[in-house]
């Protein structure tokens, strides 16, 4: 099988996690889009969920699909969250921010009641960090500084750059994408990055994920904190 076909079955087992009247946390990738399908078709079938999208991109595609939206200045009280992620270790922390919607998938995520991953079986790894290099959304107001401060940790960081132009967040925000070899203490990472002045947010999320479903050739396979509920 191929990681595609991964994706859309963890997409598919992630569907099964949503009832009638949820709100749902919308992430970003091309996991998502697999999963936003196959809500579209439930939705198309008469189930009643209200989402909260992550990006400009799932939103158009959730809008092309029927599924309603919340505004983005609304209180949300979500029940589930489903985002994709870039690397997934055996604590269930993740990297995220290789589609540049980190920021917005880290507010949802941590509004969320239950944080659904779903990723394809090359996203698990024994300890997060290269050959995948963490993404850290900084503001472009002082850009190279923000940028010095974070290789004076000891790493390149090199912007992340689309068509010969800086790459721009949904925020207006620049990535930068921070080369680091083996990520030994993801939260102590996490804190150190974000005390940085001109870092909005970094693409590691901590404690933060409920269930991990992957796909791999022998099917689903669920990776979950203690105490989550079952569809
Ligand atoms: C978006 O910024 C990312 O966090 C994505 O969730 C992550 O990169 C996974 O993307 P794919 O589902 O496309 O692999």
């Amino acid at each position: 099988m191929t990681p595609d076909q991964h994706k859309a079955q963890a997409a598919q087992k992630a569907v099964e996690y949503v009832q009638d009247g949820h709100i749902l946390g919308l992430g970003t990738g091309s996991t998502v889009l697999h999963f936003l399908t196959a809500l579209g078709t439930r939705v198309q079938n008469g189930l009643h969920v209200k989402g909260v999208p992550t990006s400009q991109a799932t939103a158009d595609y959730a809008t092309k699909l029927g599924i309603p939206l919340l505004n983005d200045d609304e209180p949300w009280d979500i029940d589930v969250a489903v985002d994709g992620a870039d690397q997934v270790d055996p604590h269930l922390n993740l990297i995220k921010g290789g589609g540049g919607a980190l920021l917005r998938e880290k507010i949802v995520a941590r509004a969320a009641k239950q944080f659904i991953v779903i990723v394809d079986a090359a996203k698990q790894r024994p300890q997060l960090g290269l050959p995948f290099p963490l993404p850290v959304e900084i503001l472009s107001f002082g850009w190279s500084t923000t940028q010095r401060h974070l290789e004076k940790m000891g790493w390149n960081a090199p912007r992340r750059e689309q068509a010969g132009n800086p790459f721009m967040t949904d925020n207006g925000h620049y990535i930068v994408d921070v080369q680091i070899p083996v990520i030994a203490d993801p939260a102590s990472l996490e804190s150190a990055i974000l005390q940085i002045p001109g870092v909005v947010e970094c693409g590691l999320f901590v404690n933060m994920t409920s269930l991990v479903i992957t796909g791999t050739d022998k099917g689903i396979q669920l990776s979950q904190t203690p105490n989550q509920p079952s569809p």
